[in-house]
């Protein structure tokens, strides 16, 4: 039998779709907030969003009639000409209200400039009262209980900790696009949020991401027909350990959509490591009809006309603005002449003791064979193109009798204050010196963690570091696992940590960077999860912040020095993310390069 739904069903079922958590709920409050004209934002929330969500704004406010209709299905003030392809408001569907009041206690209370305040209460897609309301002009929508009649749904809720990261970082998205719109955040009576009304977007952008973007971005201000790309671009040794910062947009609408994801990373994709993500606020302009917005019930995708436009302008604009202030992007070499470039496998070290007990790391595979294209050959390339300002070499002498013993061969020079030159027996040598230190630290922690907690070495001064409220709450709720490490941090305040001391190994690093780096990490995490389970990551993290830096001189004895201990550790053909930390060009192949052979 097919029968027609009754409506109350229908709206559940929609809100399976709208309202997913806490955040997609607080999204759509806000969104129609903003679609009202608000100048003044105020959220509201309790237990991370599952007790309370309450949005309040100074909009054009609604007559007793109008919310009636509000939370009615398919009911919308937003198109009112049938033309969805110009729609230019945040909502258009009219089902965000009718499905969030079909799972949980909704208080709508509005009252138009010029009226009288009025209140109706929906509960679980019952109307439970109505009633004159006094507030101020505007709106304000209350959700409580969510979910709580939807066992199946609750039962999918995360910690209050995580949803409440949610909601924030919905609500830092739309604060994003609406610079000149004043949000505050309540979180369980606390205040954790405030932008003024009237800033600009570069000081919105920096004051919801990171201040120090501020010196650390370029502004990017682009057209390419009817297209504009606005907005900032971190610069790529401002990099974090995830995309999460990544703030993109398309008509005023944050976006979470693969063409433009992947435009920003093919963009970096000569400047970054693989794993390493830049922070970018991407602002694009178009008119309305180049791009559907109905693609998604939570209007989170879109599909644009011309694809390939967006992903030129962006990959174009981007390289523009980098290579502006000298971060020039790299030509690729010819695929022949690299794929030469190869790397061994060395004699089996002896697993220095303590080691052997963590079992192998490694995450791809040892890769005997030719290299793979792509980032790899680009970075021998990059060493090439760089060659001239920071290359340096000794003089020549006789290679010392021991080199037969060294499979890394006996250090030549250092390109580009980045990767090692050296001479073996058999062929050339070339050293990412940042990676192989890298695997070095992280095989050193390894050992000493096997045999109890890592060593601790108290800062001079105590550091604080400034992070997000969600980073904060993870970092101390982790904080004695840290300390196992030799991290050894506190709160200090909502924002911030304090951080006395740093494991032992990893020698003097950027404190700061450390920290971010692993409250980005540890969000990746199952709450069930010890670190212990996941030492690889977090230790690799740690590592990563100990090694030798990427354009920093190194000795010739140093550099010696590393290519000996590299010989003996375990595991040291890779970084700690999988890639070659090495490469050999035999000399029966440098002859053939030129055409010798
Ligand atoms: N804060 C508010 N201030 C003024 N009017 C509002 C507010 N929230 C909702 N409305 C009115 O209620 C209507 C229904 O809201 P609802 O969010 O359900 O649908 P919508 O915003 O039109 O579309 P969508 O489902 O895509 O969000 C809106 O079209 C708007 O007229
Ligand atoms: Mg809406």
């Amino acid at each position: 039998m097919i029968r027609r739904l009754p409506e109350h069903l229908v709206n559940r079922i929609a809100a399976g779709e709208v309202v997913e958590k806490p955040a997609s709920a607080l999204k759509e409050l806000v969104e129609n907030a903003l679609d009202a004209g608000a100048t003044r934002i105020a959220v509201r929330l309790g237990e991370g969003g599952t007790r309370l969500i309450e949005v309040s704004d100074d909009g054009c406010g609604m007559t007793p009639e109008e919310i009636a209709l509000a939370l009615e299905r398919h009911a919308t003030s937003k198109l009112p000409d049938d033309a969805i392809e110009l729609v230019e408001t945040l909502g258009f569907r009219g089902e965000a209200l009718p499905s969030i009041a079909s799972v949980a206690r909704v208080t709508i209370e509005s009252r138009p400039r010029g009226a009288e305040g009025w209140r109706r209460v929906v509960d679980n897609g019952a109307l439970a009262g109505e009633g004159p309301a006094a507030i101020p002009p505007g709106t304000r929508v209350t959700v409580e209980a969510l979910f709580e009649r939807v066992p199946a749904r609750r039962k999918f809720l995360r910690s209050a900790r995580a949803e409440y990261a949610g909601c924030l970082d919905v609500v830092k998205r739309l604060a994003m696009a609406r610079p000149e719109v004043g949000f505050t955040i309540e979180h369980d009576g606390r205040r954790t949020l405030t932008v003024p009304a009237g800033e600009d977007r570069p000081a919105r952008v920096a004051a919801l991401t990171d201040r120090a973007l501020v010196e650390n971005s370029v502004a990017i201000d682009h057209l390419r027909g009817e297209v504009r790309l606005g907005g900032v671009a971190g610069l790529p040794t401002f990099n974090r350990g995830v995309a999460d910062h990544q703030f993109l947009f398309v008509n005023g609408r944050p976006v979470r959509d693969r063409v433009l994801i992947g435009a920003v990373r093919a963009a970096y994709q000569d400047m970054l490591a693989r794993d390493r993500h830049p922070v970018v606020a991407l602002f694009i302009d178009m008119p309305s009809v180049a791009v559907d917005v109905n693609v998604h019930p939570a209007k989170t995708e879109v599909r644009f006309q011309d694809p390939g436009l967006v992903r030129g302008l962006i990959v174009g604009g981007l390289r523009a603005a980098l290579d502006a202030v000298g971060h020039r992007s790299v030509q690729r070499p010819s695929a022949g002449a690299l794929g030469a470039w190869r790397q061994e496998e060395l004699a089996p070290a002896a697993p220095s003791p303590g080691v052997s007990g963590w079992g192998a790391p490694q995450r791809t595979g040892f890769q005997p064979s030719f290299l793979p294209r792509g980032v790899d050959s680009t970075r021998l390339f990059e060493a090439a193109a760089q060659y001239q300002p920071a290359a340096r070499a000794e003089p020549a002498e006789a290679l010392p009798p021991s080199r037969i013993a060294h499979p890394l061969g006996v250090a030549r020079g250092q390109v580009a204050a980045t990767y090692i030159v050296a001479e073996a027996e058999d062929g050339l040598v070339l050293v990412d010196q940042h990676a192989a230190h890298e695997r070095l630290v992280l095989e050193r922690m390894r050992a000493a963690l096997a045999s109890g907690p890592a060593a601790a070495q108290a800062l001079l001064l105590p550091e604080v570091v400034e992070l997000d409220e969600p980073g904060c709450d993870r970092l101390e709720a982790r904080a004695a696992e840290l300390a196992e490490m030799g991290l050894d941090l506190e709160r200090f305040g909502p924002k911030a940590m304090l951080v006395r001391a740093t494991p032992a190994l990893l020698g003097r690093s950027d404190v700061r960077a450390l920290v971010a780096d692993l409250a980005d990490e540890l969000a990746a995490y199952d709450e069930a999860l010890s670190l212990k389970e996941r030492l690889d990551h977090v230790a690799a993290t740690m590592a990563c912040h100990g090694s030798v830096r990427a354009g920093r001189i190194l000795s010739v004895a140093e550099m010696n020095a590393l290519l000996r201990e590299m010989e003996v550790t375990p595991h040291s053909g890779q970084c700690n993310h999988g890639r070659p930390t090495w490469v050999k060009l035999s000399m029966g192949d440098v002859e053939k390069l030129f055409g010798r052979k």
